[in-house]
C-alpha cells in the first residue's frame, strides 16, 4: 500500500533495490557486528560465560535457508579452529527425526528473524531436553531471542529484502568471533593464532569495501549468465557453504536452476549435466583447498562448461587461463576468505535478476520470515 510504500521508498536511497542497499552496508554491518565480540585493541574476541565453551562436549547449530549455510560454515571454523565437535541440520529435519543430543552439548540456532517456525521448535526441542541453548538473531526482542538462555546479536540493522544478505555476512563474522573465543576458552590456539585469526578478522569491512569495487564487472558476467536455463556452484572446505549460498542466491532471485556442489562431488553425478556453454561458478580462494579445486574446475572446462571463477589475486594469478571470466577479490587469510567471498556471489546473483527483470526484492512464492511449517 502507499502508506507502507512511502517510507520504505524513501530509505532506498539512491539504491534501486534493498537487497543491492544491503550489499552495500554490509562493510559497516560486519564492523558493527563484531563490536558486539571483538576487541581490536586487545585482538582476541569475547563470549558470553554461560555459553560454557571450555566444557562442552558438542555444538549443535540448527537453522533454515541462508542462515544454515552460516552454519555450515561455522561447523569448519569450530572444528578446526576450537577442536570441537559440531553437528548442523537444517531445522525441518532436525525437529521431526528425534535426534539423540547429550546434555553436554551447546544448542546454537541462527536465524535473522528469530521467529522462523522450524528453527523455534528445534529450539524448544533442546530446551526441553535440558541443554544450554544460544540463539543468534538479528531480531533481539523475537520469540528465539527471549526464549533461549543466551541471545546473541549480530545487529545487522533491519534487512528489508527477502533473499538474505547483510544478515548472511553478519552471522558468519558472530560465527567466526564465537569461533576464536572457544579456541581460547579450550586452548586450542596459541596466543599467535589468536592475534593473526582476530586480526584478519577486523580486516574483514575493508576486504569487503574492495570486493564492492568488483560490481561492475560482476554486473558484465551477469549479463552473460541471465540468458542461461541452469548453473552449478562449486566450492571446497568452508567454501563449499558458499558454493550452495550462492546457487540459492542465484535460484531465490533470478528462477535460474542453481546447484550448488562440494567440488569433490562432481564426479559422483552432476558433471553428467555439464554440456557446452554449461555455466560453473567455482569458488576457489587460494588456499590449501586451491589446487584441488582446479582440477574440478579443469574436469569441467574440458567437456564445454562456461568457466566463471571467483578467487583471489594469488589464486587469479595462478590459474588465469583456466577461466573464461574470473572475479578477483582481494587476498585474505582464509579464515575470513568465506566472508569475502559472499560478496561476489551476492552481486552476481542481484545482477543477473536485474537484467532478467524479476522483483528482486520480494521474489515470487518467498516470504522473508516462515513463522509457519
Ligand atoms: C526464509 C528467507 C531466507 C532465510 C530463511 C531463514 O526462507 O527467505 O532468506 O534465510 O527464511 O530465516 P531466518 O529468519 O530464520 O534466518
Amino acid at each position: 500500500t502507499l502508506i507502507q510504500g512511502g517510507p520504505a521508498m524513501a530509505e532506498k536511497g539512491n539504491y534501486r533495490h534493498f537487497m543491492l542497499k544491503e550489499i552495500y552496508e554490509q562493510p559497516e554491518t560486519v564492523g558493527r557486528t563484531m563490536t558486539n565480540y571483538v576487541d581490536e585493541f586487545r585482538l582476541s574476541a569475547d563470549a558470553p560465560e554461560g555459553l560454557g565453551f571450555a566444557k562442552i562436549d558438542r555444538i549443535i547449530i540448527i537453522a533454515c535457508g541462508t542462515a544454515y549455510y552460516a552454519a555450515m560454515v561455522a561447523k569448519y571454523w569450530f572444528e578446526q579452529i576450537a577442536d570441537i565437535a559440531v553437528d548442523i541440520d537444517v531445522a525441518s529435519e532436525f525437529r521431526y527425526r528425534s535426534p539423540v543430543v547429550s546434555q553436554d552439548s551447546l544448542f546454537i540456532a541462527v536465524s535473522q528473524s528469530g521467529e522462523t517456525a522450524d528453527t523455534l521448535a528445534a529450539l524448544r526441542y533442546c530446551k526441553d531436553k535440558g541443554l544450554r541453548t544460544a540463539a543468534l538473531v538479528n531480531v533481539m526482542t523475537s520469540t528465539m531471542a527471549r526464549e533461549a538462555d543466551i541471545a546473541l546479536p549480530i545487529n545487522a540493522g533491519p534487512e528489508i529484502g527477502v533473499a538474505s544478505t547483510k544478515a548472511f555476512t553478519s552471522q558468519l563474522t558472530a560465527l567466526a568471533s564465537l569461533t576464536l573465543a572457544a579456541g581460547r576458552a579450550r586452548k586450542t590456539i596459541s596466543r599467535d593464532a589468536e592475534i593473526r585469526l582476530t586480526r584478519a578478522l577486523t580486516q574483514t569491512p575493508r576486504l569487503i569495501k574492495e570486493a564492492l569495487l568488483l560490481d561492475e564487472s560482476i554486473e558484465a558476467i551477469a549479463s552473460d549468465l541471465s540468458g542461461k536455463s541452469s548453473a552449478f556452484y562449486l566450492g571446497r572446505g568452508a567454501q563449499t557453504p558458499i558454493a550452495l549460498e550462492g546457487a540459492l542466491k542465484l535460484k531465490e532471485i533470478s528462477y535460474i536452476h542453481a546447484e550448488g556442489y562440494a567440488a569433490g562431488e562432481l564426479k559422483h553425478g552432476p558433471i553428467a549435466l555439464i554440456e557446452d556453454g554449461t555455466p560453473v561458478i567455482v569458488i576457489a580462494p587460494y588456499d590449501t583447498l586451491f589446487e584441488k579445486t582446479v582440477s574440478n574446475l579443469q574436469e569441467v572446462a574440458s567437456r564445454g562448461a562456461f568457466i566463471i571463477l571467483v578467487t583471489d589475486e594469488t589464486g587469479a594469478a595462478s590459474a588465469k587461463d583456466m577461466a573464461d571470466e574470473i572475479i578477483v577479490l582481494p587476498n585474505s587469510d582464509s579464515f575470513v576468505a568465506p566472508i569475502v567471498m559472499s560478496i561476489a556471489i551476492q552481486l552476481l546473483a542481484y545482477h543477473t535478476a536485474v537484467a532478467r527483470g524479476t522483483d528482486v526484492d520480494q521474489p515470487r512464492n518467498l516470504a522473508k520470515s516462515v513463522t509457519v511449517e
